[in-house]
């Protein structure tokens, strides 16, 4: 990667290291320095750094403000895999699996509010108002976008362009507003502001496609979740969608039984369903859509008022999340 970028990362790494979310009681606060240690990828404050080096010399200015949006997150992963019925996250056990579902729902709560209070320590006071407001309207899309994928659960058949807008609400707005965040917190230009906004959008739309994919095709080692989960939990990605869409004959009796089944081997059922995808070639159709989704978000970049040279980091970055393995 980017040297740049793992120095960028470093940053952050060292900024979450140093913070303190509490001490007692020990159930509400051991889990959120479990699974903020755990790693990831850290793209959300990254994304901030990256928006605010486009127009301002210090990046590391911006960490603090930046953290909130990795506390959001991993509220949000905290939360989606007591939904998800996640058993791994990160390489470890998934929080309700370690403690129990009320401390993950508790130990999320506290993480939300934290988020906040990182925000309202660390903006400055005459663009805190506004910031409020679109984080408040980026957290009421996440929590929409993850109750359609659960109803989506449910329904037999869903349109592919209910499940993009699905995961735009659940994932891509926060990329947008990370991007835009760093955007406020750098400079005064409206228009630049949504642009980057758009571009995390179109580039979080391309990255879930990517998530979808790799929660079928991933190595298990090097993936960290549950190869295979999205299958057993009849989840409408983009790959079954497409799978619906195009099986006939066999294929389509044996996705249809798989969909159905109540009592099942899990490998059986997402060999099975794997094998499907395989013959209809869902993964270069899912990489398709991906591509065209991150080709949006590199016209976006393209169109930002800002040094060329500057732009390099977020290139590479699209570029990265495009190729990546985890
Ligand atoms: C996982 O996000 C949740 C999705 C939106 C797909 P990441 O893939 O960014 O997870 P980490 O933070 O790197 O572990
Ligand atoms: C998660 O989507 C989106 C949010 C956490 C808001 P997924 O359910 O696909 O994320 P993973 O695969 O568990 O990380
Ligand atoms: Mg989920
Ligand atoms: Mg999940
Ligand atoms: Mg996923």
């Amino acid at each position: 990667m980017n040297q740049s970028i793992k120095e960028y990362i470093v940053a952050i790494n060292s900024a979450v290291e140093k913070e303190h979310f509490g001490e007692n009681p020990q159930e509400l606060y051991e889990p959120i320095r479990y699974i903020m240690s755990l790693g990831g990828k850290r793209m959300r404050p990254l994304l901030s750094l990256l928006s605010y080096q486009l127009y301002k010399e210090n990046y590391k200015d911006v960490i603090p403000a930046s953290l909130a949006m990795e506390i959001f997150h991993n509220f949000t992963l905290m939360h989606d895999d007591i939904m998800d019925n996640a058993p791994l996250r990160r390489g470890q056990k998934t929080v309700h699996e370690k403690w129990n579902n009320p401390v993950a729902i508790l130990s999320g709560d506290v993480m939300l509010v934290k988020a906040y209070q990182q925000v309202i320590a660390h903006c400055p006071k005459e663009k805190l108002t506004e910031i409020l407001q679109k984080f408040n309207q980026c957290a009421i899309e996440v929590c929409e976008g993850q109750q359609i994928d659960m109803n989506f659960e449910e329904q037999e058949q869903v349109h592919e362009d209910d499940y993009i807008e699905m995961i735009r609400l659940k994932t891509a707005v926060l990329l947008g507003f990370s991007l835009e965040f760093g955007g406020i917190l750098a400079m005064d230009n409206e228009a630049d502001q949504a642009l980057l906004y758009q571009m995390g959008v179109n580039a979080g739309i391309g990255f879930q496609l990517m998530d979808d994919l790799l929660d079928v095709y991933a190595d298990q080692d090097k993936f960290g979740k549950q190869v295979g989960g999205d299958i057993l939990a009849n989840k409408k990605t983009y790959l079954l969608i497409k799978a619906n869409e195009l099986a006939s004959g066999e294929n389509a009796s044996k996705l249809n039984h798989w969909l159905k089944a109540k009592n099942f081997d899990k490998n059986e059922k997402v060999a099975a369903v794997k094998a499907i995808y395989d013959d209809l070639n869902i993964k270069q159709l899912t990489e398709t859509k991906m591509n065209e989704y991150f080709d949006k978000a590199f016209k976006n970049l393209a169109d930002l008022d800002a040094p060329s040279e500057k732009k390099v980091m977020i290139k590479d970055f699209f570029n990265y999340l495009i190729n990546r393995e985890q």
